[in-house]
């Protein structure tokens, strides 16, 4: 009878998980008719907006965004320089090899900064997300708490962040790169008084894309330089990360400023033509060793992505865009989809013979060159 239950929940379960994972991929074929829409609609000239990075806008396209009906088939389909667009190709290139002798069930559980996490998948630093649910910053943080998978949350005010701590999300506070140094000051104090796990900054954030400082919802932004992040690493009472690091030479740079960990990110496609973050992923791993956690985002969107990530030198990586659908939902649906995501994950490390998240082998890993 036990036997009959278990294989009736197993069945319900996938039968979940197959439901989410349509839901997903409908919305991301949604995304890409939209993009490509956006493509023909606006011409070349307006592609660079397309990529913008102004979170709001990001934050609005997936409601917003309309697709025209009975549109003609486009001469030139996808602006080839999306950066998104790479990144996803590049994630499909990668191919693995199975390991199934001496391999086992094997253990997802992960530990950052003092703090045990059953999933090295975690949420990135969305902000914004009242246009996906009313109270979707709190429905977000809820989500990774259920999951107890580690929260990230971007730029917003004091008080926001002191709800989305009460509801239990071990949280990482990524502030700005503002032009006043003295509010970053009290932005990490008060983010450390109010239970975050460690703060950061975004420093990919800080021009615009016409060679000037970016002013993000009337907030200026100024680059920041080795010197000044040192101070904040110092002053910070929690450790410190950087988001945005694309180059080996720049991890360097974070190794020396003494930095807590770093977000290897194109922050969706800050630039165009972007590296997709896992080509980068081994050079940087080499450069930093075991000195600090790295950490990846950008077009994570299963746990075979993921998997490959944490091959070639990931501590756990950040998925944002593709839960975003989900805040309408419900925490429920968001913390699901991350599980489902972690079973994915724990299915492919266990034919890999992959028994934790210390095993990662990147030989894995093979490029398709055919
Ligand atoms: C709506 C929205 C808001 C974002 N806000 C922030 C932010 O405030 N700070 C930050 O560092 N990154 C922010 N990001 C960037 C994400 O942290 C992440 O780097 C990026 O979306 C790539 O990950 P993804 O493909 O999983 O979404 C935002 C992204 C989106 C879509």
């Amino acid at each position: 009878m036990r036997s009959i239950k278990l294989v009736f929940a197993s069945a319900l379960n996938s039968k979940r998980i197959l439901k989410i994972n349509r839901k997903m991929n409908k919305e991301i074929t949604r995304r890409n008719a939209i993009k490509t829409m956006g493509a023909i609609a606006v011409g070349t000239a307006a592609l660079g907006a397309l990529n913008s990075c102004d979170e709001n806008k990001a934050a609005a396209a997936p409601s917003g965004a309309k697709e025209k009906k009975g549109a003609v088939a486009p001469a030139i389909p996808v602006f080839a320089g999306d950066s998104d667009k790479i990144t996803r190709e590049f994630f499909d290139s990668l191919l693995l090899e199975t390991r199934y002798i001496d391999s086992d069930i094997p253990d997802t559980t992960f530990e950052l900064f003092g703090h045990k996490f059953a999933t090295p998948i975690m949420t990135a630093a969305l902000s914004h997300l009242f246009n996906n649910a009313p109270d979707g910053m709190n429905v977000y943080a809820a989500g990774a708490a259920k999951s107890n998978a580690v929260h990230w949350v971007g730029m917003g005010e004091y008080d926001e962040l002191e709800q989305i701590i009460a509801t239990g999300a071990k949280s990482i506070r990524i502030i700005k790169p503002l032009e006043d140094n003295k509010e970053i000051f009290r932005k990490i104090e008060h983010a450390a008084k109010s239970g975050c796990i460690a703060v950061g900054m975004d420093v990919d954030h800080s021009f615009s894309g016409d060679g000037h400082y970016d002013n993000v919802l009337g907030l200026q932004m100024k680059s920041k330089s080795s010197a000044e992040l040192r101070e904040f690493v110092q002053a910070s009472p929690v450790p410190f990360i950087i988001k945005g690091i694309m180059s080996p030479s720049q991890a360097e740079k974070c190794l020396k400023i003494g930095v807590a960990g770093i977000v290897v990110s194109h922050h969706h496609g800050m630039v165009n033509y972007s590296c997709p973050p896992l080509m980068v992923l081994p050079e940087i791993r080499k450069v930093v060793g075991d000195k600090y956690p790295i950490f990846v985002d950008c077009g994570f969107e299963s746990g075979m992505d993921v998997y490959k990530a944490l091959a070639l030198g990931a501590t756990a990586v950040s998925v944002g865009r593709h839960l975003m659908p989900l805040l309408k939902d419900g925490a429920g649906a968001v913390s699901a989809r991350i599980d489902a995501m972690t079973a994915e994950l724990a299915g492919i490390m266990a034919r890999t013979g992959v028994r934790d998240l210390k095993h990662f082998d990147p030989t894995v890993i093979h490029k398709r060159n055919f």
